[in-house]
């Protein structure tokens, strides 16, 4: 093995990360820097010294122009016969981390894991690294990725990646470059002038060694390019050859299709080997390095290019399965439109099994470019994918135009039921794309068009299913549920469980709106399990949405809480990207409720950053959130956001948007002393007659708050308040865990004491506006020693912990552990273990012995300043 120099202390960090790991510790660990720095050769050197102590999988990415499918999986599984080999020949992804998981539990020695070059990795592998990620806490293994971080950009797919390795555990080398003390062994040899080579390369590893190498040419070249191609110089032609051929095929190349694709060239192979420019193992031969492949293949004169390409074109097509992907890549080099065409829909095809979104994106858009090259019916079906993968991406208008065009062509090819099945998703892609209208438009053609026929279908079932969707969006009940239930019946009769899922659905959400109890949850439950069991991952995905927007609704917030950390894992796993957005954003509206605010603005805005693409409708509820809580803490950038989306809430019509802005313009106008907005009447009127009772309670607590005569029937603490019984009310906004509400109920008192603690509860979470009314108001009431803000906010609230974590804090106290406390208060281990860490962070402190000391010690009525909640700083 090559020298290594000044890396000690990378290689005792991956020896400790392995040690962590052979104690069920595991971890990633991440070796990033420029290209050329070294990581290769620094995560080789820890392999040599590791194998006798643990199991070595390792696979590399490559910069195909659409990558491989699990590419590096596929290379790490190679030689195994085992469950992960298995898994990736059946292709469902699923099914691959399942038997990741099983690979990386061995009991018998810890595994490594070697995903190189990851800032090429295809969607597939992405995903599977990241859910492994969360897992590794208590594995037997180490999971090692090398990345160029300088060719990681903000919107690289590989960002969401990062974000999950910043709360899995995770260490991150950066390799730096080589001192000028480095340089001076690795040209000493040469006699070249050791700083002359550390000025020019800058003590890059790789330059250094290419220009060591190429000596004694005397001068050192000028660029890195020059430098491959004078070591090339002095290789004979056979290896010169064969290094020019290997060098069109990106990453490592299979040691089969390598000696088939160099014929009489395979001579040159130990030369070139033996000269450091090529690797050669049973497996794979590959370029020693990625940039000398490249260097090779740009000087390399365009006829030439093309001809190696179609060489391995060639070569490729002679094997009995052809890589599909590999296929591709060499047919668009070369110009063969024939077998771009020919082989192109097996590599989407595949690359949509595996939930590789990007790749099969890519692919299809090929693909369309070329689309006369193809029968009609074909062409719709490309048509068709490619609208799908830009839905599942998250994009609002775009899938619209393809889906379209595949509808007009699937009506000149006389099969209805085909047609009604286009139908149906150009109608929810219109809805996307908050057209109403249009979607409307599609799904009666496609009703019209599939009970033509005669016969019931799984199409004309999901073509009611439709109907019934949207007219549970439009509020209209009664058509919801009757169409819910007549497409939930046929599904039955033609045995189609997704559909079924799908009526279900929509009867259950469209059922729920008009109680204030478990109405319609059994429904969607069912509608959850079918879709799951199906596999139908946008289905369970629209379940998990409605089911959790039914518990924030309900206010019943541990438990929304929980549901929504399974959907959201299950939405990145599954790369629903725009449902992911969606339920994260449900999940600040929690947070929000909750009082986290903090917690909640980081949400909002990196959903809003993450999902630049999505369709309007998709954001508004994140929108409407964010610019409420902003309002809330009296930042004029909540005002602004709340008027931005007026207009995209009208023109959606839908009142699950125009309800909560109307809500939350109405909180922003008390707070800033306006007049209350305009839409406020009309949406609480339109509530009413809809029967969506949670928005009636709180619409119609904010006409009350703005001076109007309210009735409400109802228990809801909302309507409790309106009814002056503001203390049962307090009660009721505590048991739900909703500080700000609690907080406005209090102050309808008009005892000072109370009026104060709500006080405290307001300037806690930093509800400003709130609090300057709670303080005139007292002034008013003639009360001449107001408290003056956090200070004593924090005296007379302690931390500023919400009820439900001051009950979590006494169990704390008393030395329960969190199993103990989940058993108590009826909750998740997973749940209970989110309050203890806010409850820490709030003392102040880091530990739970801490804990008890915090609160138990005599000046406890003033602990520690609170971090998250009064701090505004973002
Ligand atoms: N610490 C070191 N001491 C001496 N030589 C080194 C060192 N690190 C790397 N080299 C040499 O530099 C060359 C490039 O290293 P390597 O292939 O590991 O870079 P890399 O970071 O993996 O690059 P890429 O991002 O292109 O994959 C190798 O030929 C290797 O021998
Ligand atoms: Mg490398």
């Amino acid at each position: 093995m090559d020298v290594l120099l000044e890396r000690d202390a990378e290689l005792s960090a991956l020896d400790r990360a392995l040690d962590d790991a052979t104690r069920r510790q595991g971890g990633v660990v991440l070796v990033t820097g420029e290209a050329g720095i070294g990581k290769t050769t620094l995560v080789r050197r820890f392999l040599a010294g590791a194998g006798d102590r643990a199991r070595v999988l390792a696979g590399a990415c490559d910069d195909l122009h659409t990558p491989r499918t699990l590419g590096p999986l596929r290379d790490a599984a190679r030689r195994g016969a085992g469950p992960l080999a298995e898994a990736l020949a059946d292709g469902e992804r699923e099914r691959v981390m399942e038997a990741l998981l099983e690979e990386l539990a061995d009991p018998l020695r810890p595994t490594v894991l070697v995903v190189e070059d990851v800032h090429w990795a295809d969607d597939a592998t992405l995903d599977v690294l990241r859910f492994l990620a969360r897992r590794l806490g208590t594995l037997p293994a180490l999971v090692v990725l090398t990345l160029r971080d300088d060719e990681v950009d903000a919107d690289h797919p590989l960002q969401t990646l990062l974000g999950a390795l910043a709360t899995a555990p995770a260490t991150r080398l950066k390799l730096h470059r080589l001192s000028q003390a480095a340089v001076a062994v690795l040209v000493s040899h040469t006699g070249l002038d050791a700083s002359a080579v550390a000025a020019a390369t800058r003590g890059n590893p790789f330059y250094v060694t290419e220009i060591a190498a190429s000596a004694p040419a005397t001068e050192v070249p000028r660029t890195v390019v020059d430098a491959v191609l004078a070591r090339m110089a002095t290789l004979s032609a056979d290896a010169q050859r064969a290094c020019e051929q290997l060098a069109i095929i990106p990453g490592a190349v299979p040691t089969d299709l390598a000696v088939a694709v160099l014929g009489d060239h395979v001579d040159g192979l130990p030369e070139a080997e033996s000269r450091g420019v090529l690797d050669v193992t049973p497996d794979h031969v590959a370029f020693r390095h990625e940039l000398a492949r490249r260097a090779v293949e740009t000087a390399m004169p365009g006829a030439r290019r093309l001809a190696l390409h179609r060489r391995g074109l060639e070569v490729l097509l002679a094997t009995p399965e052809p890589d599909a992907a590999r296929v591709v890549h060499h047919a668009v080099e070369a110009g063969a439109l024939d077998q771009v065409v020919a082989f192109g829909p097996a590599a989407a095809r595949e690359a949509m099994a595996a939930g590789a979104h990007r790749q099969a994106r890519a692919h299809l858009e090929r693909l369309v470019a070329h689309l006369d090259h193809f029968p009609l019916h074909e062409q719709a079906a490309l048509l068709e994918d490619q609208a799908m993968e830009l839905y599942v991406l998250g994009y609002g208008v775009e899938p619209l135009a393809p889906q379209s065009r595949a509808v007009e062509l699937r009506r000149t090819l006389g099969d209805p039921v085909a047609l009604g099945h286009s139908l149906i998703w150009l109608s929810r892609m219109h809805w996307w794309a908050a057209d109403q209208a249009g979607a409307m438009r599609a799904a009666e053609e496609a009703q019209e068009v599939l009970e033509a026929t005669g016969e019931p279908s799984p199409e004309l079932a999901m073509a009611l299913s439709t109907r019934s969707q949207l007219a549970m969006l439009a509020y209209d009940h009664e058509d919801a549920v009757a169409m819910g239930e007549k497409a939930a019946a046929m599904a039955r009769e033609v045995g189609d469980d997704v559909t079924l899922s799908h009526a279900l659905l929509n009867v259950g959400s469209s059922q729920a709106r008009g109680h204030e109890d478990d109405t319609g949850v059994s429904e969607m439950r069912e509608a959850l399990r079918l879709a799951l069991a199906a596999r139908a991952d946008n289905h369970a995905c629209r379940a998990y949405t409605n089911m959790s927007w039914r518990l924030v609704d309900l206010q019943r917030f541990d438990e929304a809480r929980e549901l929504l950390d399974e959907a959201i894992a299950f939405a990145e796993r599954s790369e629903q990207v725009a449902f992911a957005h969606y339920l994260r954003s449900t999940l600040a509206k929690v947070d929000f409720m909750e009082g986290h605010l903090d917690r909640a603005e980081r949400a909002c805005r990196d959903v809003l950053a993450a999902a630049v693409r999505s369709g309007r409708t998709s954001l508004l509820p994140t929108r409407i959130l964010l610019g409420r809580l902003l309002a809330r803490r009296g930042d004029p950038e909540g005002p602004a956001l709340l008027a931005a989306q007026r207009e995209p809430a009208r023109t959606s019509g839908e009142l699950q948007r125009v309800g909560p802005l109307a809500a939350a313009l109405a909180e922003a106008a008390w707070g800033a002393g306006t007049d209350e907005p305009a839409e406020l009447a009309p949406a609480l009127e339109e509530a009413r007659t809809r029967e969506y009772l949670p928005l009636v309670n709180e619409l119609g607590y904010w006409r009350w708050r703005a001076g109007h005569a309210v009735v409400l029937a109802s228990e809801h603490p909302w309507a409790l308040q309106v009814a002056g019984r503001w203390e049962e009310a307090a009660t009721a906004w505590q048991a739900r865990g909703c500080p700000f509400e609690q907080a406005l109920a209090l102050v309808e008192s008009q005892q000072p004491e109370h009026m104060v603690a709500g006080l405290a509860v307001l300037d806690q979470l930093g509800a400003d506006p709130a609090a300057r009314w709670v303080r005139r108001r007292l002034r008013e009431q003639g009360m001449r020693t107001i408290p003056r803000g956090p200070t004593a906010a924090t005296r007379s609230h302690e931390a500023g912990l919400t009820p439900r974590q001051v009950e979590v804090l006494e169990l704390v106290v008393a030395g329960r552990t969190n199993a103990e406390i989940a058993d108590a208060l009826v909750l998740s281990v997973r749940t209970v273990d989110h309050h203890v860490s806010a409850i820490l962070q709030k003392l102040g402190v880091t530990s739970r012995t801490d804990v008890a000391e915090a609160v138990l010690r005599p000046d406890a009525a003033t602990p520690p300043r609170p971090g998250p909640t009064a701090n505004h700083s973002r």
